[in-house]
């Protein structure tokens, strides 16, 4: 069948909305069509070369909702009509770390950049027949999409499909920053550098957790006022700005979690996040710099050692995503998490440079492009 999909043809480069011919799905795999798909800044990563992927074109994108089309042989637990999310790692649920319960670090994880199906072949293809892969082994950003099963999360069709998307990567990341890379407790004096479509949700993760303090910090004067309207208790531009306040609201010891979430965490911010943290405390790495680059030096090992400060890697909110995303549908549900105000603009697939030109000028939390 034929798709309209964002194809990355070289890195760095603009996503070029084309149409392609996508197979059936093989084994293990489905059919969806696709209703809306987030616009998370690792994409950009990715077209900007940053993050960079071992075959291109590629289409991009993993924050997508759709609806079950047609599945193919030996799919279990998926039928057409389901509605579901994409995971960005594929749980294959028998290796060791998906049966320690980290779904998240499945060693399915090896594959999301290499740009083929899992079996090492390509269901897109360009009308020259050039083979296309695909980004997380997703490709959101497609009209119809063929996905492995084990990339799928059924959901409850109650849900709105346009705002449950954001759930599929932003939501799970940054509340799981919070709530379990962090593991904020009651009381806690918490610091989010960086509140765009991850941060956001690790202010939610910290108001969940009970935080007394949220010191939201973000270059962005908008960003600063939206995180207040998520729960932040006051916000700042810079993390030299928030650190006077930090002190004086601990009596001088440091936050007990900061978690970065900035589009791009340099050296210089996780050294400012490491010296914003107390004894004991935790520096949660979330946001990513260039994959080239050396991320960590200036951070001493004597005091590392003696204030016994974590620093502690997230990937995906260190939370299982067939566990976590149901959960936090069940938070919407019930009025304990805000999705629809995550989304402050739609867009059309051809839409999607303006898009990432208005996420990378601070002008959304999060766009959402809606396929219908
Ligand atoms: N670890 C994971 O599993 C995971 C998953 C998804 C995304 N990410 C990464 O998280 C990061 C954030 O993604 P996003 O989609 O929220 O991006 P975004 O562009 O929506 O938000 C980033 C925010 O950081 C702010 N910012 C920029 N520089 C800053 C600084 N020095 N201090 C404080 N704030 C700063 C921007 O103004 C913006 O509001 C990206 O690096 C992305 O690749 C990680
Ligand atoms: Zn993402
Ligand atoms: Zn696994």
């Amino acid at each position: 069948m034929k798709t309209n999909a964002a194809v990355l043809h070289r890195a760095p480069g603009e996503w070029n909305v084309e149409e392609l011919e996508l197979d059936e799905p093989r084994r293990g795999e489905v059919l969806v069509e696709m209703v809306a798909t987030g616009l998370c800044h690792s994409d950009d990563h990715v077209s900007h070369g940053d993050a960079q992927v071992a075959y291109l074109p590629v289409v991009g994108g993993h924050e997508g909702a759709g609806i079950v089309r047609a599945v193919g042989p030996e799919v279990h637990g998926l039928e057409v009509g389901d509605h579901v999310l994409t995971s960005f790692i594929p749980g294959c649920g028998k290796c060791r770390w998906c049966a320690m319960g980290m779904q998240n670090l499945c060693n399915n994880g090896a594959l999301i950049m290499v740009g083929h199906q899992m079996d090492g072949t390509f269901r897109m293809h360009t009308k020259d027949g050039t083979d296309v892969g695909t980004v997380s082994l997703l490709g959101t950003f497609s009209e119809w999409q063929v996905y492995d099963q084990l990339s799928l999360i059924k959901i409850d069709e109650d849900i709105p499909l346009d705002v449950a998307c954001l759930v599929a990567c932003g939501v799970q990341t940054g509340y799981g920053s919070a709530s379990t890379a962090g593991n904020v407790q009651p009381g806690d004096v918490v610091v989010v550098a960086g509140v765009g479509g991850i941060g956001m949700n690790a202010v939610q993760g910290a108001v969940a957790c009970g935080a007394a303090h949220i010191i939201a910090v973000d270059p962005v004067a908008d960003k600063q006022k939206w995180a207040l309207e998520f729960g932040a208790t006051e916000s700042f531009p810079s993390m030299s700005e928030a650190l006077p306040r930090i002190q004086a609201l601990t009596n001088g010891q440091g936050a007990d979690v900061t978690i970065l979430a900035a589009g791009l965490v340099h050296n210089e911010l996780i050294t400012e996040g490491y010296h914003s943290i107390r004894k004991a405390g935790t520096l949660v790495v979330t946001g990513v710099g260039p994959d080239q680059e050396d991320g960590l030096h200036g951070i001493n090992a004597f005091t590392l050692a003696m204030f016994q400060k974590r620093i502690q890697g997230a990937l995906y909110g260190m939370k299982s995503p067939r566990e976590a995303m149901p959960n936090l549908l069940n938070l919407y549900r019930t009025g304990k998490l805000k999705l629809d105000e995550l989304v402050t603009k739609t867009y059309s697939l051809d839409q999607i440079n303006t898009a990432y030109d208005d996420m990378r000028n601070g002008h959304n939390i999060r766009g959402v492009i809606r396929f219908r």
